[in-house]
């Protein structure tokens, strides 16, 4: 699987957040991204059980339905003792409010529910390349940790606020976005995409 300088890559996300962060990355390496947004391209539903399943249904549809190589990632959080919830339904504990405040809330509950104090937790990235109607190659990125309640901290998003990770005492709402970036499971993933040789390496 190789993807050439001048080569269009579709980033298979409505987030226009998303694009401009995976434009940074990629564009040294002459790649040109274009949101599945700006192509007016369905968003297929995440039917997927893992968080593989779920990039690689969106690379795979976006690549066959827009006719270039397309990147997909799907991203959450899984905590141990609650058998790896929310998992891969992360963004919807938050409900149609997409209120983490409702969705952190609902982890505490359940962990307190159990009887658990220090509570394992990771976050898991998973990022996939489809060719059209061709090869697909996915990359996984991991950050370990645990949680904390209350939740601390204004940075971030999400889960950030109670996530601690492994070495540090500050949760990922508390500590410079910077570190955060460059130790998350988002960054793993895209180190590993971007040393798979698939892009032209010679800047
Ligand atoms: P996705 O956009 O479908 O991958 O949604 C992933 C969900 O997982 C997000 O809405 C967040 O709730 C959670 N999540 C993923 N990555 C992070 C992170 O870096 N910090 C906090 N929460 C995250």
């Amino acid at each position: 699987m190789r993807l050439p300088r001048g080569s269009i890559l579709i980033v298979a996300s409505h987030n226009p957040g998303k694009v401009r962060e995976i434009k940074a990355l990629l564009g040294p390496h002459g790649i040109e991204p274009v949101s599945a947004g700006d192509l007016k391209l369905p968003e297929p539903e995440e039917t997927g059980l893992t968080f593989a399943a779920n990039a690689e249904l969106k690379a795979r549809a976006a690549a066959d339905s827009g006719g270039h190589a397309a990147l997909a990632d799907d991203s959450g959080l899984s905590v141990d003792a609650l058998d790896g919830a929310p998992g891969i339904y992360s963004a919807r504990w938050a409900g149609p409010t997409k209120d983490f405040r409702i969705a952190m809330a609902r982890v505490e509950k359940e962990l307190k529910d159990r009887g658990v104090r220090d509570a394992k937790a990771h976050f898991t990235c998973a990022l996939s390349l489809a060719m059209p109607h061709g090869e697909m190659k996915t990359f996984l990125g991991e950050v370990h940790g645990r949680l904390t309640f209350p939740a601390r901290g204004t940075h971030g998003f999400g889960y950030d606020p109670i996530f601690i990770a492994d070495g540090m005492d500050q949760t990922f709402g508390e500590i410079d976005p910077h570190v955060k970036h460059a130790m998350s499971h988002r960054a793993k993933a895209f180190e590993k995409l971007l040393h798979s040789h698939i892009f032209d390496e010679s800047l």
